[in-house]
């Protein structure tokens, strides 16, 4: 990951649902435009218990519906190391945003964002989380997030002039 120009981290709670789909949706666009060399891509939970265990079974059933296999992922925790690491780290919801500004030092604190800033045409603020829900919650965080991908990718490429 260090050999990478820009390092970029999905956070939520559990890291089983929503961040992986980030992880996978935007590992997607950042292949298809060729960047793969240059944008280093993970995925962590604020939370550690279901740390390495693949995500959650109806998360990799949207994805595979849609041709996306995430089921190498294996969930980790934040560790204080990310926070110099990743460049951008990116929050599902209010909850994960206030865990990481809490526990990020001050001098990466502007790495954080919410990450539906980049999601265009979407009027929310949060990914919600789809735990404990039905099926639609995990459809719903599939769109969010793809939208969210392509803005963030589009964001990078236009700041970095990749
Ligand atoms: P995620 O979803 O944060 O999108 O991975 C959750 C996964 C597990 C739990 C909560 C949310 N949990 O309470 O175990």
């Amino acid at each position: 990951m260090p050999d990478r120009e820009v390092r970029v981290l999905f956070v939520c709670l559990g890291n089983i649902c929503r961040s992986p789909t980030a992880e996978a949706l935007f590992r997607r666009e950042v292949d298809t435009a060729k960047l793969s060399a240059r944008i280093g891509i993970d995925s962590a939970g604020t939370g550690a218990w279901h740390a390495g265990e693949p995500p959650d079974k109806r998360a990799q059933a949207e994805a595979r519906k849609r041709g996306i296999d995430m089921s190498s992922i294996r969930a980790r925790k934040v560790r204080a190391s990310d926070y110099a690491e990743f460049d951008y780290i990116l929050a599902m919801d209010n909850e994960n945003h206030a865990h990481l500004t809490v526990n990020c030092p001050a001098k990466y604190r502007d790495r954080i964002h919410l990450f539906t800033v980049f999601a265009d045409g979407f009027d929310v603020e949060e990914v919600p989380d789809p735990y404990y829900g039905g099926e639609d919650g995990f459809a719903n965080v599939f769109q969010l997030c793809e939208a969210a991908s392509r803005g963030l990718l589009d964001h990078i490429r236009d700041k970095h002039r990749f």
